[in-house]
């Protein structure tokens, strides 16, 4: 099977897996217990978060590790805002968040706090100006993602962030797509607050971690809460972490060479799809857009079918974000960039990684290609 759903998630490295294998043997005291067993796992999650913490451009002391991407945004989100209620009711977000997003803000809403959604044009990019207009003296918080999952359209992030800055609203962002793929530098993007996830990047499923400037003040979700300072409840996952670290630095170290490498790889299905006039759009911002997705239209086609399609041939695409999967509805992205709903219905997305050659390029295109000519 040629795997082209990187966006959803990607095998293990091999150096993740052999990280996890002998630390979990090793150091697999509980980082809360006082003898050297414990000790030792302790001292090994400190390597990793300072490790992280290099990587992002930060402060140790702001790295809270995670089951996830998921995790990391709710609890990221809720810790802040708790501590800065007395501040207003007022949060701002973008109508083209990930699903674990769009999901608390809803809650949120429904808690009482008062939500804009800022719209996007039809490359998926926010409005600097809807933004500063948005902000009003009882503004917490924006939300606002570093690059769409499903178009890969990447966000202003530095400009917005000195929007905020200037204006002390707190700016949280989800770089679960962006870490590992562009460069991510909470200095240089301006940004209080990130999430990540460990298995968009070749280590393991559950493990994430939360970046929050530690001048900043939050209040934990779960009061009582001892572990990872009280962030997150929970006996801390020492070897799944380790492994998380050792695939974050696997790919930050490679990441000049394999952005080029993909982006080139991108180039060459988008050209060969203009060149032969085939019947697809792809989406998302021209330039700014990350290089591993390629989200598109297959005109007239349902991306059902044009996935199912693909799949009999051995080939894994998928339909959209993977937490909106198995939902009628379609893609929020889509209807956010002004697509009607037959035409979201036919968005596939194609996501490359770490082993796609030119040769799968050239298997999807056909697939592609033979899909539109039975349609034509
Ligand atoms: C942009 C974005 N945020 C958050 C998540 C959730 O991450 P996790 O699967 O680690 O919970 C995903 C996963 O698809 C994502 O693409």
């Amino acid at each position: 099977m040629i795997y082209l759903d990187y966006a959803a998630t990607t095998p293990m490295s091999d150096e993740a897996l052999r990280i996890y294998n002998e630390t979990a043997k090793t150091f697999f005291g509980n980082t809360s217990s006082l003898h050297d067993i414990g000790s030792s796992a302790a001292r090994l999650l400190e390597i990793c978060r300072k490790e992280l913490a290099k990587l992002i451009h930060s402060d140790e002391n702001g790295i809270y590790f995670t089951s996830g991407g998921t995790e990391s945004n709710i609890l990221a989100i809720r810790s802040l805002i708790q501590a800065h209620r007395h501040k207003g009711n007022h949060l701002i977000t973008t109508t083209t968040e990930h699903a674990s997003l769009y999901h608390l803000f809803q809650q949120l809403e429904a808690e009482g706090y008062d939500v804009t959604y800022l719209p996007v044009d039809s490359s998926g990019i926010i409005s600097l100006k809807d933004l500063e207009e948005a902000i009003t003296p009882q503004t917490i918080l924006a939300s606002i993602h570093h690059a769409n999952s499903e178009i890969g359209t990447i966000q202003p992030i530095r400009e917005i962030g000195q929007i905020l800055r200037q204006y002390k609203v707190l700016f949280h962002s989800d770089c679960v797509q962006t870490f590992g793929k562009i460069h991510v530098d909470v200095e240089d993007m301006m940004i209080d607050s990130l999430s990540i996830s460990s298995h968009k990047i070749y280590g393991p499923k559950g493990l994430g971690a939360v970046y929050i400037r530690p001048s900043i003040k939050w209040k934990p979700c779960l009061p009582g809460t001892t572990h990872e300072s009280g962030f997150r409840p929970g006996t801390v996952n020492v070897p799944g972490i380790a492994s998380f670290i050792t695939a974050a630095q696997q790919i930050c170290t490679n990441l000049p060479n394999e952005h080029a490498r993909l982006a080139q790889l991108r180039q060459y299905f988008i050209r060969f799809i203009h060149k032969n006039q085939l019947p697809i759009t792809i989406e998302g911002h021209p330039e700014n857009v990350l290089p591993n997705i390629i989200g598109l239209s297959v005109h007239g086609v349902d991306g059902q079918y044009t996935m199912l399609e693909c799949n009999r041939h051995g080939i894994a695409i998928s339909t959209g974000s993977a937490c909106q999967v198995g939902k009628q509805a379609p893609s929020r992205t889509m209807i956010a960039i002004g697509k009607n709903k037959e035409e979201a219905k036919q968005f596939v997305r194609i996501s490359l990684g770490k082993w796609t050659t030119t040769n799968d390029i050239e298997t999807v295109i056909s697939v592609l290609k033979n899909i539109c000519n039975q349609f034509s």
